[in-house]
């Protein structure tokens, strides 16, 4: 392996299409030299959730353009890669499969080593790659699939703290879109028509506060918003927009509330394991939500931990993640060959038991 190594990541284990290179010259920072991403918005919007069917056409259909752009804004070619690194796991199995074989077909095609990234790991390794961030760190990857609390002490090593037992946070804030009429994706559309809302007004539950742990609920949450949202159709005829705002103030309360309380108590016991520059990272598309943001960051500032928030663009599903997830495995020798299989469950800590329940955005990890 020379001084420098450069590579290409492959992402389509949900809703996003995705190709990156990046490169990493040995004592030097790691650089983005590309990130493609196509989104899927438009295609899924009037069935109200993401179709996993037309979710894989669709990359099967994109991939190719994502790649061929990436590798152009890089001014990479093909053959000036180290590795191809790709989403194996978890995810939607169409979309992995499609990742997958054009994965395969170019390795085969080219005899550039093959690199399977685990998609949670991609999240749980960007800090490193935005902020050269050292082992061992918490992570909180919060997102419309995903919501956990990992220790992460190397590329292959997790401890799961806890995460959901049911819904994702992300996958909660687009189901109060849909039954308020806002916006997909709903996490933006609630957290604006909340500007200005009364928080207090409505008493939505914090589940799970009142038990030890760090594990989370948010299902019933969007029920309490249902039946909250039903009453006052039944009693007033309607929701004013002033309803409405209140209704998403206090939906977003309750999950920060929620992310808040669950936070302290994971850097409680990840400082257990005495780090010399403790750090707590987030990681996923609720990490963009302000409020959210900002409790996070007053945990770590109460309790003395480092702050890590990456920008919003490496919060949200990209390739660059699954590139440079992939760097750090090949660096360590970990390469796949042609037998490497799509894995729609596949959680990052082999120690703990999976997560109760899937959904849209693929099984839970
Ligand atoms: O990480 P991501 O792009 O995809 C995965 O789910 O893996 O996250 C997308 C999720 C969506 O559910 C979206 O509604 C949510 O992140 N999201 C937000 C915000 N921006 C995106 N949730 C709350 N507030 C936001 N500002
Ligand atoms: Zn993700």
């Amino acid at each position: 392996m020379g001084d420098t190594v450069t590579i290409l990541g492959l992402e389509s284990s949900c809703d996003d299409t995705a190709a990156a290179v990046v490169r990493r010259t040995i004592g030097g920072s790691p650089e983005i030299l590309s990130s493609v991403v196509a989104g899927q918005t438009e295609l899924h919007e009037s069935f109200g959730g993401i179709v996993p069917e037309i979710a894989a056409r669709a990359h099967t259909e994109k991939l190719d353009h994502c790649i061929e752009a990436a590798l152009k804004e890089a001014s990479v070619p093909l053959s000036g890669t180290d590795a191809i690194a790709v989403t194996a796991g978890p995810g939607l199995i169409g979309g992995l499969l499609a990742g997958l074989m054009c994965a395969k077909g170019l390795a085969a095609a080219t005899g550039i080593p093959l690199v399977g990234v685990n998609h949670l790991a991609g999240h749980a390794l960007t800090p490193r790659l935005t902020d050269r961030l050292e082992f061992p760190y918490l992570m909180l990857l919060v997102s419309g699939g995903h919501c956990q609390f990992l220790i992460v002490h190397g590329v292959e090593d997790y401890t799961r703290l806890g995460g959901t037992i049911d819904d994702a946070p992300g996958e909660a804030f687009d189901k109060t879109a849909k039954l308020l009429g806002l916006a997909q994706p709903g996490g933006p559309s609630v957290e604006n028509a909340a500007v200005g809302g009364d928080g207090g007004r409505f008493a939505f539950p914090r589940p799970l506060l009142d038990r030890p742990g760090c594990d989370m609920s948010f299902s019933g949450l969007k029920t309490a918003l249902l039946r909250t949202r039903d009453r006052l159709v039944k009693e007033r005829g309607g929701i004013t927009r002033s309803d409405r705002a209140d209704l998403c103030a206090g939906f977003q309360a309750a999950v920060t509330d929620v992310l808040e309380e669950k936070s302290r108590r994971a850097v409680a016991v990840y400082s257990e394991c005495h780090p010399s520059a403790p750090a707590f990272a987030v990681a996923g598309g609720v990490a963009a939500n302000r409020t959210i943001r900002i409790a996070l960051e007053e945990v770590a500032a109460d309790t003395g931990v480092r702050f890590v928030a990456p920008p919003v663009h490496l919060c949200t599903d990209n390739a660059a993640m699954i590139a440079w997830a992939g760097l750090e495995r090949f660096r360590l020798g970990l390469v796949d060959d042609m037998t490497l299989a799509a894995r729609p469950r596949w959680p990052l800590d082999r120690r703990s038991s999976p997560m109760l329940g899937g959904g849209k955005r693929g099984a839970k990890a």
